[in-house]
């Protein structure tokens, strides 16, 4: 199945924080899907609009499933539909709230109700390879693990990781995650084309790791857990809008969600209205420089003067493509500094103008 129409994310892999920093005080966000979790995190800004875009209709219907289920249960509830606490009854949950879906959505998740009934959090092509990363750590590493996820602060953590994580062997597995044909054959993400020489992405996640192992704990990213375990829990790191205290927040802006299909590329024709903050997650791992430009200016086309953008970079650098983007270099590096989905490179600022 072509990658943009299959489940690719379902839980989180990103920080949620970050994006609300960065568009602090914008009135109407435009954020790509994916997961959901992005969308549904900015809930917790004050942004009385967010429309969640995605040229991937199966990413929109977990979203709209996930929206339908936070309506329908209390945080608990919610998570044990979701599959982040046991449940043996996620059938009977998804019979009580299919009614609240459009036709198309009901459609797709009744042709999947396995899925629906495994918990959605983990269907995810990307949460499964997280899964077979973390049984792979955990037969290799396991003691060392337990070891990290439990050091009392980040000096004791950084140690851990540089003598128990930072050996060759462990190296040359980092570095099999550079290679094109793991992309291509193994992963099956359009995003390998696009990806440095192998060695230099090994080189980059190593340094990526060693550096958050000294800002942050481990066991308070969600992302990293995901990494290290493969599975959250209830009462651990979750994204904002899982989080107890944000919960109730969140149910009662759901309405403020609206739902969009398309691609950045043609923004300028989706009737998204004047838009003052993107959320614009890392669509450039999917692009080469056309397409890359081509996105940025269907988010110049949508952009209210000085909205405020936020984007994350993985390992395709590519200079920003028109003068009327300005990047917060300062912003940039705090933010990257600070992220907790320690992979990415946060890239912030403000649009002056059409292209
Ligand atoms: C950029 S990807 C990154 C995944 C991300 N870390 C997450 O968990 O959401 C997020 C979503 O953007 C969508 N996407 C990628 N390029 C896009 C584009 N040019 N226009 C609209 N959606 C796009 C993908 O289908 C995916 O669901």
């Amino acid at each position: 199945m072509d990658f943009f129409q299959n489940l690719n994310f379902s839980s989180s892999n990103e920080d949620g924080e970050t994006e609300l920093a960065a568009l602090a005080g914008a009135g109407r966000i435009l954020c790509l899907t994916g997961s959901g979790t992005r969308p549904l995190d900015l809930l917790m800004s004050d942004a009385e609009e967010i429309v969640a875009l995605d040229v991937n209709p199966a990413q929109n219907a977990l979203l709209a499933l996930k929206v339908a289920a936070i309506e329908s249960f209390e945080r608990d509830e919610f998570l044990a539909f979701l599959g982040v606490s046991p449940s043996a009854t996620r059938g009977t949950a998804y019979d009580r709230l299919r009614h609240c879906l459009s036709p198309a959505v009901r459609g797709y998740w009744d042709r999947r109700r396995a899925l629906v009934e495994a918990g959605v959090w983990y269907a995810g092509k990307w949460e499964k390879l997280l899964r077979w990363n973390a049984r792979f750590l955990r037969l290799f590493r396991g003691r060392a693990l337990d070891a990290l996820l439990a050091a009392p602060d980040v000096e004791e953590q950084a140690g851990l990781w540089g003598q128990k994580f930072g050996d060759n062997r462990l190296r040359a597995v980092i570095k099999l995650i550079g290679r094109d044909w793991i992309w291509r054959w193994v992963v099956r993400e359009p995003g390998g084309a696009f990806l440095p020489p192998p060695r230099d992405v090994a080189r980059r996640l190593a340094s990526d790791f060693m550096r958050a192992s000294r800002s942050f704990l481990f066991r308070d990213s969600d992302f990293a857990i995901l990494i290290f375990r493969g599975a959250h829990q209830a009462d651990g790191a979750l994204p904002v809008h899982l989080r107890p205290e944000n919960y109730q927040r969140i149910r009662e802006r759901l309405s403020r969600l609206r739902i969009v299909e398309g691609g950045l590329a043609d923004l300028g024709e989706l009737d998204v209205g004047a838009i003052d903050g993107f959320s614009l997650s890392d669509f450039g791992s999917y692009c080469g420089t056309d397409l890359y430009s081509s996105c940025w200016k269907g988010v110049l086309d949508a952009a209210a003067p000085g909205a405020k953008f936020c984007e994350r970079i993985f390992m395709n650098d590519m200079e920003l493509p028109f003068a009327e983007i300005e990047e917060d270099r300062s912003l940039s590096k705090a933010l990257s500094e600070t992220d907790k989905a320690i992979i990415y490179r946060i890239r912030v600022g403000t649009i002056t103008g059409k292209a």
